[in-house]
């Protein structure tokens, strides 16, 4: 039985063939374009989630579309034992947008991106200093380094043992910061905005605190920018913001516009304590996923997609801030969240699907929107006008 048949018998769920991991989802999307998607019933939704971050240019982007088209009939995958046409230029284009003179390494998700970043933090700070220390509420990912990095003790407790050298301090405390670093510390590691923690952008002197505790204490200064990097908060990294330059750089979701490609950016000085042997990835830098990602940086670029981060973002806040239950809106360019009145964001989550717009409830309270940035003016109207018509009818529970 397929994942659609199950959820058009849900007296069969038992049988899905999917592991309910994700839980049940309840809408079975078929095609998009755009800011709009299609389930399997012909309904259109507007998509304010846009793939958690990832659809920046749009879904199905005709020009990325063709891009993969073509590169999978000419090469899709040769191994890393030789070099492919595309690894190199999307790598220089990293490297321009995040200052010059560093190294890419290419893999395939978030947490592997940040996987990696913790394996050459080791290598780079020499036996004995390995730890890592993030934020509280900050995500790294889900396999097990990754998860021990996230400050989300509750998603540590069914799996734990955490592996060791990991610690986390509040967000924004730069007085604890110093007081956790050790030494056996080889890394600070944080989000310039927490994305899953509920959008919470670091304060400028939180960043520069940890630049200069890291100088001062010879450790790497790493941001993840899995969720923020490549336009998604009107900067190209959301640590432009901030007066910092890191040593590591980890960027996933938008780079390939949902196909899978993530990369890890360092210093050439802190790539060079790496040799040959050191780690790999069977399937990261493959010809396909670099043939995306060099059109979604090529698009991003002729296309001022930094620009219009900002202005969707200018439009989007002065909406949200206006809806009713809205208490305040947080977040930087395309990546916002608004705080309701109270726990109702599952619930108005719910009832916008029904009304045909996807938001993420990313706490009991705020609902998260990060929709594609090439989302029209009139998307943005027509979004926030179904939105507010859930809310109005929306009770905060007694
Ligand atoms: C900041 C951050 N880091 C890492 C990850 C993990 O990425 P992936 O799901 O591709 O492993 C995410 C995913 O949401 C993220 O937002």
């Amino acid at each position: 039985m397929t994942h659609a048949d199950a959820m058009a018998a849900p007296s069969s769920l038992d049988h899905c063939p999917l592991m309910p991991n994700y839980g049940a989802p309840s809408i079975l999307l078929v095609e998009g374009s755009g800011t709009e998607v299609w389930d399997n019933t012909g309904k259109r939704y507007l998509d304010f989630v846009g793939g958690l971050a990832v659809q920046s240019l749009g879904h199905a982007n005709p020009e990325v579309a063709e891009a993969i088209t073509v590169q999978a009939n000419k090469l899709v995958q040769v191994s890393n034992l030789w070099a492919t046409e595309h690894a190199a230029p999307v790598a220089m284009t990293i490297d321009r947008h995040l200052g010059g003179g560093g190294q890419v390494f290419f893999c395939n998700s978030g947490a592997e991106a940040n996987e990696f970043a913790f394996k050459l933090a080791r290598k780079w700070a020499g036996h004995g200093r390995f730890g890592v220390v993030t934020t509280f509420g900050s995500f790294h990912g889900r396999t097990l380094a990754a998860l021990a990095a996230c400050g989300q003790p509750d998603k540590h407790e069914p799996f734990a043992p955490m592996p060791e050298g990991f610690s986390h301090v509040a967000r924004d405390d730069a007085d604890a910061l110093a007081v956790a670093l050790t030494d056996s510390t080889a890394a600070i590691h944080l989000e310039p905005v927490q994305g899953e923690g509920g959008v919470w952008p670091s304060s400028l002197a939180f960043m520069a605190a940890a630049r200069a505790l890291a100088d001062e204490r010879d450790l790497l200064f790493m941001v993840d920018e899995v969720q923020t990097g490549l336009c998604r908060t009107g900067e190209w990294f959301a640590y432009q913001h901030y007066d910092v330059q890191p040593d590591v750089v980890c960027l996933a979701k938008a780079l390939g516009n949902g196909f899978p490609i993530a990369a890890v950016w360092a210093k050439r000085e802190v790539a060079a304590c790496l040799e040959a042997g050191d780690h790999g990835s069977t399937f990261g830098g493959n010809p396909l996923a670099t043939a995306a990602a060099r059109k979604v940086l090529e698009i991003m670029e002729r296309d001022d997609i930094v620009g219009r981060a900002r202005s969707l973002g200018n439009q989007l806040a002065g909406a949200l801030a206006e809806l009713p239950h809205a208490e305040s809106v947080r977040g930087m360019g395309g990546m916002l969240a608004v705080e309701l009145d109270g726990p109702i964001a599952k619930a108005v989550a719910t009832r916008a699907a029904t009304s045909g717009l996807l938001v993420n409830p990313i706490t009991p309270t705020a609902l998260r929107l990060t929709p594609p940035l090439t989302t029209s003016a009139d998307e943005v109207e027509e979004a926030m006008a179904l939105l507010g018509d859930v809310l109005d009818t929306t009770e905060v529970p007694a």
